[in-house]
């Protein structure tokens, strides 16, 4: 590749890798533990089942296994990195990092590593801030994990939330795009004044975690979702637009679709706004549920794998979540 002093370099995906627990969770399962049932998940939601970490896996752990696969895939060394970045909505502790922690799991020896929190969105944050890196020429090769391990922090007595999570992780490698492809176009979106209806209340300084915390079950995650799904249905076709004009393309442009993974419900309603047709969108949240910020990667992953993704095509990937955050990747394959 010939650059120009002071041209920008286009980022792209060199590798790609996924890591999902072996332990599998079903809506049958599930009706043993809560008052629901496999119609009313199916229906509402999409999801038959999702992946459950052990015990003693922490999103680091999931993070490490999908790095080390993004990284073969690549044909990268890990001290060839020059920046990690983990977007997680579960990090293994306040601090270090989960990005430090990775770092030094995988041996990136000369990279910095910081965590990204953006909900649900981080994957694609995470993806444009690499890519503004790259194209600055001051890092070559980073690596943009998103992982969860949401089981952790689900409540298991409220059937409204402990049905949708599941737990993944899923990393790329962002290098120097092949010419004519990578990235064209990001777009970030954020609005705090939704902050309530999904969240994590304490544990931070505003509640510190304290016995009345803990007896309140404010270390769970909350969340009002039909008002959550009412924002996704509004701002994932709306994004995904603009993500498209501002790389110069319209709807009818885009050959395939990789929205977050949190209801089929919502990937259906974004798909008919853009008329797009089912083979060009990739839904695998049947099987592994809402998965965070390892949703995009994990299905980026299998629409590759699965030779759906063409070179030349347009993709977009777009997502939405806590914060409330939203956000879409334009990007050439
Ligand atoms: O990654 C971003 C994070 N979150 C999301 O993307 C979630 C977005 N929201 C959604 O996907 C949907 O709002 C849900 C799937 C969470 C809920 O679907 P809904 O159609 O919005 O249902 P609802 O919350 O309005 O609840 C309808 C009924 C309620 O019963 P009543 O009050 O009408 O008698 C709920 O109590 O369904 C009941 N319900 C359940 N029933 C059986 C809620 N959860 C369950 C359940 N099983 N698991």
């Amino acid at each position: 590749m010939l650059t120009l002093p002071g041209e920008l370099i286009k980022a792209g995906i060199a590798g790609i890798g996924v890591y999902v627990p072996e332990r599998v969770l079903t809506n049958a399962q599930l009706e043993e533990m809560v008052d629901t049932s496999h119609e009313w998940i199916s229906t509402r939601c999409g999801i038959h089942q999702r992946h459950i970490a052990a015990p003693e896996q922490a999103t680091s752990d999931l993070a490490v296994l999908a790095a080390d696969r993004a990284l073969e895939n690549a044909g990268l060394a890990p001290e060839e990195l020059d920046l990690v970045i983990v977007a997680t909505n579960t990090q293994d502790m306040f601090f270090p990092s989960t990005a430090c922690l990775v770092q030094d799991r995988i041996g990136a020896r000369k990279a910095g590593a910081f965590d990204l929190a953006a909900g649900c969105a981080g994957f694609i944050y995470a993806l444009a801030v690499g890519s503004q890196f790259i194209r600055a020429g001051s890092s070559r090769y980073v690596l943009v994990v998103g992982a969860e391990s949401l089981s952790k922090f689900v409540n298991w007595e409220d059937r409204k939330t402990c049905v949708l999570f599941g737990d993944a992780a899923g990393a790329v490698v962002l290098g120097p795009a092949r010419e004519g492809s990578g990235f064209t176009s990001f777009k970030l979106r954020a609005d705090g004044s939704g902050g309530p209806l999904l969240r994590l209340p304490a544990g931070g300084s505003r509640l510190p975690a304290s016995r009345e915390t803990v007896e309140n079950k404010l270390h769970y995650i909350q969340m009002k979702g039909r008002e959550v799904f009412k924002f996704a249905v509004r701002v994932m076709a709306e994004i995904t637009e603009e993500v498209l004009a501002a790389g110069g393309l319209g709807k009818n442009d885009l050959d395939f679709f990789i929205p977050h993974q949190a209801n089929t419900r919502i990937i259906n309603s974004a798909a008919r706004r853009l008329e797009l047709p089912p083979e060009r969108i990739l839904v695998n949240v049947d099987r592994y549920g809402n998965t965070s910020t390892a949703s995009i990667p994990l299905a980026l992953e299998e629409a590759l794998r699965g030779g759906r993704i063409k070179e030349g095509d347009n993709i977009v990937l777009a997502g939405f979540g806590a914060g409330l955050t939203w956000a879409a990747a334009l990007l050439k394959w």
